[in-house]
């Protein structure tokens, strides 16, 4: 038996991806933990997950950059 398909959320599903170090590295950009932010620099969050450029001390596993694509992909929800 299969679960039930569900929508990504980022309280749930995206928040917790991020480190405090995450966090506090991008303040100066925009709040990693603010679902406000994220959704709208989400592009470009993506570009850099996907090009292992960021975060800066080494890129995410391939499934984590994948969640994020789907919540994006899924429009979004908070
Ligand atoms: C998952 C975690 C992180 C995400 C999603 C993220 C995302 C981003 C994005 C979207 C930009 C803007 C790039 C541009 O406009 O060209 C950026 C820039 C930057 N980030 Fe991060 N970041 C993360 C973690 C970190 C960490 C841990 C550091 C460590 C110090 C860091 C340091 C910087 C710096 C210095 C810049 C500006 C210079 C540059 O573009 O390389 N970030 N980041």
């Amino acid at each position: 038996m299969t679960a039930a398909p569900r929508f990504l959320s980022f309280a749930r599903d995206i928040r917790p991806l991020f480190r405090d170090k995450d966090q506090q590295s991008m303040r100066f950009l925009f709040d990693l933990y603010s679902y406000e932010d994220v959704s709208a620099h989400a592009k470009k969050i993506l570009e850099e997950l996907e090009e292992g450029a960021m975060p800066c001390d080494g890129p995410w596993p391939p499934e984590q950059v994948e969640l994020f694509r789907r919540w994006v992909d899924e429009g979004m929800a908070p």
